[in-house]
């Protein structure tokens, strides 16, 4: 028997903010993100959707992917840093939404390798056999937590979810191995500054814009280069594979150039190499789960395919995996 997805689904906002709408909020152009990061356009939640609302939708389509009915699912895993509120978890209003109850839900915060941290959760509960069925809801609405006054970080991210069934099945060989890496010592690089107990909101914290993402890019960006590699790096010697087996590599869409780096360094190809950033930019946790998923409905992953997944964000928290359709 073995762990794998048995389904996927993704799911993104209506709304699309273009790079051109971007130059008219703040000192940029087009020319300047196009060629910094890759991004052209990414999608925004409109006033009533939180991040649970988009979980709720690529969760039912992982669900209908997957084939199941929604009862066998025994556990909810969410990955956010935009939770719908500080608590209750978005892991228990998306079980509420999901008519679903009395079944184990709880949160991670893992930032961008929060698809990828969830999945390995969900199978070391599998394969101890706990749970056979977990649903993986890997949700940001990263606009919430944007200051659309910063050119530095609001160009960048975007609001998106995916999700994934996990189970235990007879048609393997599912996921072979992961890596989960993080270093505290980076943490006030890329973070919120307020709104949790070290600094509740107040007037004074949303007069000094404390409610929005903090990013020392350039140095962010070469540690981001450096640990995907790593991580990569560690799977392959985890679980045997050579990079040459690898058919899909799909890295965290935070900016091309950090992709096309990772990519160099390994030695994997852009051929082989997933990229959707530049119509959503960085949706954090989504989105490695809501690449897989397109690979997949643009007919990428095939029987017999590896896959090798990894991701970078704030904590700093990476992670990578290795998948064998
Ligand atoms: N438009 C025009 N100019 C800009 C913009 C903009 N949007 N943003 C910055 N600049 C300017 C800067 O002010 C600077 O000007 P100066 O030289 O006059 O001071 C110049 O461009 C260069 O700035 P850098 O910060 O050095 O630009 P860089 O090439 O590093 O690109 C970027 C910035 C895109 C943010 C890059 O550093 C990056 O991608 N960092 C990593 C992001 C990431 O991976 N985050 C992790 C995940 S996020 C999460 O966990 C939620």
């Amino acid at each position: 028997m073995a762990t794998k997805i048995l389904g996927i689904g993704s799911y993104v906002p209506e709304k699309v903010l273009t790079n051109k709408d971007l130059e008219k909020i703040v000192d940029t152009s087009d020319e300047w993100i196009t060629t910094r990061t890759g991004i052209k356009e990414r999608r925004i939640c409109s006033p009533s959707e939180a991040s649970s609302d988009l979980g709720y939708k690529s969760a039912l389509n992982a669900i209908a992917n997957a084939g199941i009915l929604k009862e066998k699912i025994e556990m909810i895993i969410t990955a956010t840093i935009t939770p719908d509120m500080p608590f209750p978890s978005t892991s228990c209003i998306m079980q509420k939404k999901l008519g679903l109850d009395n079944i184990p839900c709880f949160d991670i915060n893992v930032a961008c390798s929060g698809f990828i941290y969830g999945l390995e959760i969900a199978r070391n509960f599998i394969d101890s056999g706990t749970y056979s069925t977990i649903l993986i809801i890997a949700t940001d609405c990263m606009s919430s937590v944007t200051d659309y006054t910063d050119r530095s970080t609001c160009i960048l991210l975007g609001d998106g979810s995916a999700s994934a069934v996990v189970a235990k099945s007879d048609e393997g060989p599912g996921i072979l191995g992961s890596y989960l890496g993080a270093s505290g010592k980076y943490a006030e690089l890329l973070y919120m500054p307020a709104g949790g107990s070290r600094q509740p909101a107040s007037i004074g914290t949303v007069s000094q814009r404390l409610h929005y993402m903090k990013m020392e890019g350039s140095t962010v960006y070469k540690i981001a280069i450096n640990s995907m590699v790593d991580a990569v790096n560690m799977v392959l010697k985890k679980t045997g594979i050579s990079k040459d087996d690898i058919s899909l590599f799909i890295p965290h869409q935070a900016n091309l150039r950090i992709i096309q780096s990772v990519g160099k360094n390994l030695g994997i190809p852009m051929e082989k190499t997933f990229i959707n950033i530049e119509r959503y930019g960085n949706m954090s946790a989504a989105s490695v789960g809501v690449a897989l998923d397109e690979a997949a409905r643009a007919g990428k992953v095939r029987k017999g395919d590896i896959i090798c997944m990894v991701a970078f964000g704030s904590g700093f928290v990476w992670a990578s995996n290795i998948i064998k359709i």
